[in-house]
C-alpha cells in the first residue's frame, strides 16, 4: 500500500485565491500533500466552486445551524477528524476560531495574513499600513494560537510600498507573495522539516 498522504483541510469563507495556489502547488508536485476537506462558514464563498472543480470535497457549514460558536467549532472538529486530515490551513477564514478548537488541533493550524507581523494584525490591515505611511508591507504565514495573529512566525515575504499605491494595488502584491509562501509554508511541514523553538520556527534542510 502506498504510504498515507499528509492531508489538509482548508477553511474559507471568500474568493479562495490562496486555496488555489494550494491547489495549483500541489497539481505541480511541489507539496507532498492532498486537499482532504474544503470547509466554508459562508454559503457564497467562490473558494467552494473552485474546491468541486478541482474533485476535492467542498462543504459549507452553515453557522445559523450551531446554537453557540462552540458547538459549530466542535462540529468542524468532527468533519476535519473523520477525514483524517493533519494540518488545518486557514486560507482568508474570516471566522475566529474557539479555543475548543484550537487545542483539538494544537500546532497543527497555520494560517496566512496579509501584513509583517506583529505589525497590523486584525482586519483591513493593507490600508491600515498605507494609512501608518510604513515602505514595506508584506505578508506572514504563522500558527495559529489562541490569540488572534499571534502564532510562531513559518514565513514571511516583504513587499516595499509604493508613492502611488492604493489599498487595492498594495493587496494585489501582497497577495502574489501569499501565494508564494502558503504552499511553500505547507510544504516545509508536510516535509516535517520545522523545529519550533520558543516563538522561533527553524528550516531543517531536507535530508
Ligand atoms: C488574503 O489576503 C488573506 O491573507 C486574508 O484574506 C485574504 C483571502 O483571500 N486573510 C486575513 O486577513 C486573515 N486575517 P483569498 O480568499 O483569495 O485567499
Amino acid at each position: 500500500m502506498p504510504p498515507k498522504k499528509f492531508r489538509l483541510g482548508v477553511l474559507v469563507s471568500g474568493r479562495g485565491t490562496n486555496l488555489q495556489s494550494i491547489l495549483d502547488a500541489i497539481g505541480k508536485g511541489e507539496v507532498p500533500a492532498e486537499v482532504g476537506v474544503i470547509i466554508s462558514n459562508k454559503e457564497t464563498a467562490p473558494a467552494l466552486e473552485r474546491g468541486r472543480q478541482h474533485g476535492v470535497e467542498s462543504i459549507f457549514l452553515n453557522p445559523k445551524d450551531f446554537a453557540s460558536r462552540e458547538a459549530y467549532d466542535r462540529e468542524l472538529v468532527t468533519l476535519l477528524n473523520a477525514r483524517d486530515i493533519d494540518l488545518v490551513c486557514l486560507a482568508g477564514y474570516m471566522k475566529i476560531l474557539t479555543a475548543g478548537f484550537i487545542r483539538a488541533f494544537a500546532g497543527k493550524i497555520i494560517n496566512i495574513h496579509p501584513s509583517l507581523l506583529p505589525a497590523f494584525p486584525g482586519l483591513d490591515v493593507q490600508q491600515k499600513a498605507l494609512d501608518h505611511g510604513v515602505k514595506f508591507a508584506g505578508c506572514t504565514v504563522h500558527f495559529v494560537e489562541e490569540e488572534v495573529d499571534t502564532g510562531p512566525i513559518v514565513l514571511q515575504a516583504v513587499v516595499p510600498v509604493q508613492d502611488g499605491d492604493t489599498t487595492e494595488t498594495l493587496s494585489a502584491r501582497i497577495l502574489e507573495q501569499e501565494h508564494q509562501i502558503y504552499p511553500r509554508a505547507i510544504q516545509l511541514i508536510a516535509e516535517n522539516r520545522l523545529r519550533i523553538q520558543g516563538r522561533r520556527v527553524l528550516i531543517q534542510e531536507p535530508e
